[in-house]
């Protein structure tokens, strides 16, 4: 039977250490807030945003909502991002993906002021996470290396495997991997012998975005299995890309979905947020 791994007590951990650094700063005059924008009514991105902004009360961070319509236009949207990148009171910026049909997601992300893109996002921080230099890393990714840290799962040398290659997840994950000394593979859609090459992994990342698809028989016995995904099954319960019943007699730890990687997101949002504020 496999640890379950507390990804909802470990991010509140970490937020209360957040929240005590902030109380610091602020004693130094030291304060600053995130503008948030979200484009559009996307019900799952309302839910995040409302999560991110919670966050930011709760470790003592302002944080400023732009709500625009679905119809928004990229200039506008640019124009918004230009007076938050010059505006000295706002210290990070988040623009919550997806963005509609309209908008060129990769233009908006180039054009956030790299010292204030607390998401990891801009071609500058990825730049600097591939070469070993300091910038704002992927919360998602970074979250997964705190959860294996604070649940005291060695990395150095282990077979790493990770499902996807998003920019947002399975890119930036591989590179922290390899950052802690794992032996990684990259695997995705088109990987011939997935079954066997997940077989073969220590720590087995799935980020694919397919409900369940992962069950035991991807698992080797005593592996560690993070559950990048969310999703509603059939029955409107959520759900990962995990199949957590099959996989939990042979891992020997895992992650749930809810309450494993998600809040685990938020929290290094937090980490880079209160990090921006130190710049
Ligand atoms: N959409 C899904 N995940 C994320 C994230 O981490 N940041 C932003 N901005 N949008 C997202």
């Amino acid at each position: 039977m496999a640890q379950l791994i507390d990804g909802k007590r470990i991010s509140k951990e970490i937020k209360d250490e957040l929240k005590e650094k902030t109380a610091r700063l602020k004693e130094r005059g030291i304060s600053g807030c995130l503008a948030v924008i979200q484009v559009g009514e996307d019900p799952a991105s309302s839910v995040y945003v409302r999560n991110k902004k919670r966050a930011c009360e709760y470790i003592g961070i302002e944080s400023l909502s732009y709500e625009l319509p679905a119809e928004t236009t990229q200039a506008e949207l640019l124009q918004l991002i230009e007076t938050l990148n010059s505006d000295k009171k706002v210290t990070g910026i988040l623009v919550q993906l997806p963005v509609p049909d309209q908008i060129d997601e990769n233009k908006i992300i180039k054009a956030i002021s790299p010292s204030k893109d607390v998401d990891g996002f801009h071609p500058e921080n990825v730049g600097a996470l591939v070469s070993g230099l300091p910038g704002f890393v992927s919360c998602t990714p970074a979250g997964v290396i705190e959860l294996l840290k604070r649940t005291g799962v060695s990395i150095t040398g282990k077979n790493c495997v990770v499902i996807g290659r998003s920019n947002i997840v399975g890119k930036p994950m591989a590179i922290l991997m390899l950052r802690e000394n794992a032996t990684v593979t990259i695997a995705h859609s088109k990987t011939k012998n997935l079954k066997e090459i997940c077989k073969n992994a220590d720590i087995l990342i799935v980020a694919v975005g397919k409900p369940k698809m992962v069950d035991a028989s991807y698992v080797k016995e005593g592996a560690v299995v993070i559950d990048v995904g969310i999703h509603r099954d059939a029955d409107n319960n959520l759900c990962g890309d995990v199949d957590f019943d099959s996989v939990f007699e042979t891992a020997q730890a895992v992650t749930p979905v809810p309450g494993g990687v998600g809040p685990m997101t938020i929290a290094m949002l937090m980490h880079n947020c209160v990090e921006a504020l130190e710049r």
